[in-house]
């Protein structure tokens, strides 16, 4: 069909940071958009930008289309020129509101809103199912991996068993530098945050905060439940020392924050973000930089890896794209997709019912008889050790130990022992093992 007699979709975008001003830029090329248009038939026109501040100086950007701009953001969704909503404004209002707006009034709606889709998606995708349009949000995890329509479509025949993700960039970012380095994390950290690679508030990233809402929308898609992100159990890289990624690394692993989403009884879900030690062997491993990866076991399919950029303004918007067109596409054909999330009866269980392999460090005096205490303490509580290993410290020693798989809730008993005791100074890393055996229940 040539280009010209394609009819446009006409799409409001709202909010316009970093994500927003690619995908206008990404808009605005005319040899893309006529390329589009020959690929998927399907033309899309902007006709509305919502900004929070009209005066913002946007003159590094000569092919932004200004006067398209308003601050009203409601009167634009509701406006009958446009017949899809984009939203970027992140957070969860007014961003529910006016997503509600678009979606009673029949418009799809693409958003990459992870705070939001983690807490309402099933809400949110139920309405957009009672109003026969689409609602895409595959920006929300990973940037540009299309890990939200390969766990939608590709795998919805599949029984998922396990989703293990590196979902955010500024940590891997942190963790690799440190493990090639040898650098502790605080300084590479700063050194992130001189040069913008990480946020001036790097909270949500290094406490885990942005990984959890990630994980929790996947788990949503992979096993058909709402996890409320209180039911996500989370622990950030900050403890991390680079001593434990250097005897990960001796021991075979490489030390990664993961998002897991993982089955482990018939209707039992585990959702959680901690950093782990991954094989050397395992790809989840070999992923640096701040680059992203989400790891996906089947029953049937098997494993699966998908790799790629979870951040930046580009990579984001290619991922938004994406979406405008598959709903542009369903728009003009006036059909939609099912709800992407529907809730089953699936229950989030609490951490202290699983478990891991472990890795602990303990600072130690370095005596007769000091092994042995240690060894009951684990013994006493059930835990079987895999291997240790003793470095000596001055009139100290440093024990690491690698664990057989044991409840969380054993874990934490014997490190509170251990803290208690004699003949510990300190318990230093403690980090869980991915390792081939570990169960998952299914
Ligand atoms: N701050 C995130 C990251 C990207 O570092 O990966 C947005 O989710």
């Amino acid at each position: 069909m040539p280009k010209e007699s394609v009819t446009p979709v006409r799409v409001a975008i709202l909010g316009c940071g970093n994500v927003g001003a690619a995908l206008v830029e990404l808009l605005s090329d005319p040899a893309r958009s006529g390329e589009t248009a020959d690929r998927s038939g399907i033309r899309i026109e902007i006709v509305g930008i919502a900004v929070n501040d009209l005066k913002r100086d946007r003159s590094s950007a000569p092919w932004f289309p200004s006067g398209l701009m308003t601050e009203n953001a409601q009167k634009l969704v509701s406006d009958d020129s446009v017949d899809m909503v984009v939203e970027l404004i992140g957070g969860v209002e007014p961003a529910k509101e006016l997503i509600e707006s678009a979606l009673k009034l029949g418009k799809p709606v693409v958003s990459a809103n992870k705070e939001l889709l983690a807490q309402h998606g099933v809400e949110l995708s139920a309405l957009a199912e009672a109003n026969g349009v689409d609602l895409n949000f595959e920006a929300a995890v990973a940037g540009a991996i299309p890990v939200i329509r390969t766990l939608r479509e590709s795998l919805a025949g599949e029984s998922i068993t396990r989703v293990m993700g590196i979902v955010n960039g500024t940590t891997n970012f942190i963790l690799s530098k440190m493990s090639d380095e040898g650098s502790e994390y605080a300084d590479v950290l700063a050194e992130a945050m001189a040069r913008g690679l990480a946020e001036r508030d790097p909270t949500a990233d290094v406490e885990g905060f942005d990984a959890a809402a990630k994980a929790a929308i996947l788990a949503g898609l992979a096993f058909g439940c709402e996890i409320p992100l209180e039911r996500v159990s989370r622990e950030g890289i900050s403890k991390v020392r680079s001593v434990d990624i250097a005897f990960a690394r001796q021991f075979g692993y490489a030390i990664k924050l993961l998002a897991i989403a993982e089955k482990v009884g018939p209707k039992e879900i585990s959702v959680r973000v901690h950093p782990a030690m991954v094989p050397l062997d395992h790809p989840l491993a070999q992923v640096g930089g701040s680059y992203n990866a989400v790891f996906i076991e089947g029953a049937a399919a098997g494993p699966l890896m998908l790799y790629g950029q979870g951040a930046g303004g580009m990579p984001t918007a290619s991922a938004v794209l994406g979406d405008v067109i598959e709903a542009a596409r369903n728009l003009v054909n006036k059909t939609a997709a099912p709800a992407a999330v529907r809730s089953l009866d699936r229950e989030a269980v609490r951490i202290d019912d699983l478990r891991s392999a472990f890795y602990i460090s303990l600072d130690v005096l370095d005596q007769p008889g000091v092994l042995a205490k240690v060894a009951k303490i684990y013994g006493d509580h059930n835990i079987s050790i895999r291997s240790m290993e003793q470095v000596g410290l001055d009139d100290e020693a440093r024990l690491i130990f690698l664990t057989h798989e044991a409840t969380e809730r054993d874990m934490a008993a014997t490190i509170q022992e251990l803290e208690r005791s004699d003949v510990v100074d300190s318990v230093g890393g403690i980090l869980r093992v991915v390792t081939s055996e570990e169960s998952n229940g299914s």
